[in-house]
């Protein structure tokens, strides 16, 4: 049982645009507040409202309006108001807090698909983060033509990202496939190809024995 005084837990949710990170999250938060557990739902870019002012900068616009280092400092000034204002203060009072996307979105989009490289990102991460991470990281793990497929339906303007087209996001793809294999012990990679409720069950089955939480009492 979470006490008080105890840290919560903190899980990232990641994957290309259109993985499905959004319905899958919502799984999760709702399973976790049914055990039950406290849980703050959340996202990035955004998540507080200086870094939601910021998204708004990062996300609409022709693709070419910033360029990879400029895309870096927007995520990371975002993620530094996110973490003092909202992220923080919540596992410090011993919430569990689901994030829809974090450190490892930069790291797949400015510094594999943008080209920056991984080493400034980690020097942007240290003087920005630090050595905080989370608990667990889930990579939703889809091929980018579906998954474009899948934001082209959804439409809305907040596009900019899709718009750097399908080679971006392959590159993106393979980015969070390395940072997953690569560190097994504080990540998880699922294939988003199977159906919703089949990509649901292999997530919650997964995230219940990593952090040894009880299945769902009846
Ligand atoms: P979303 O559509 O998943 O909410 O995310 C908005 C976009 O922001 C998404 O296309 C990826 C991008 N992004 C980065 O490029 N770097 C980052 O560090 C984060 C958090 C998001």
């Amino acid at each position: 049982m979470e006490g008080a005084g105890q840290r919560g837990r903190f899980i990232a949710i990641e994957g290309i645009d259109g993985a499905g990170k959004g319905v899958q999250s919502r799984a999760l938060v709702d399973w976790l507040r049914r055990l039950p557990l406290e849980v703050l739902h959340t996202r990035e870019p955004g998540g507080a409202p200086g870094a939601e002012e910021i998204r708004q900068l990062l996300v609409t616009g022709a693709a070419a309006r910033w360029d990879s280092m400029t895309e870096l400092l927007l995520v990371y000034a975002a993620r530094r108001n996110h973490l003092t204002q909202t992220i923080w203060p919540a596992l410090a009072q011993g919430q569990w807090v689901v994030s829809d996307r974090f450190a490892d979105s930069s790291r797949a989009f400015q510094g594999v698909a943008g080209g920056l490289g991984l080493a400034v990102v980690e020097q942007m991460h240290a003087l920005v983060v630090g050595d905080f991470a989370p608990d667990l990281t889930i990579v939703l793990d889809l091929d980018p033509a579906v998954a474009l497929a899948r934001t082209e339906r959804r439409g809305g303007a907040e596009d900019r990202f899709e718009k750097k087209g399908l080679s971006y996001q392959t590159r993106v793809r393979e980015g969070f496939r390395e940072l997953a294999l690569r560190s097994p012990q504080t990540h998880l990679l699922i294939d988003a190809a199977q159906s919703m409720e089949q990509v649901t069950s292999a997530l919650l089955e997964a995230v219940a024995e990593r952090l040894q939480l009880q299945q769902e009492r009846a």
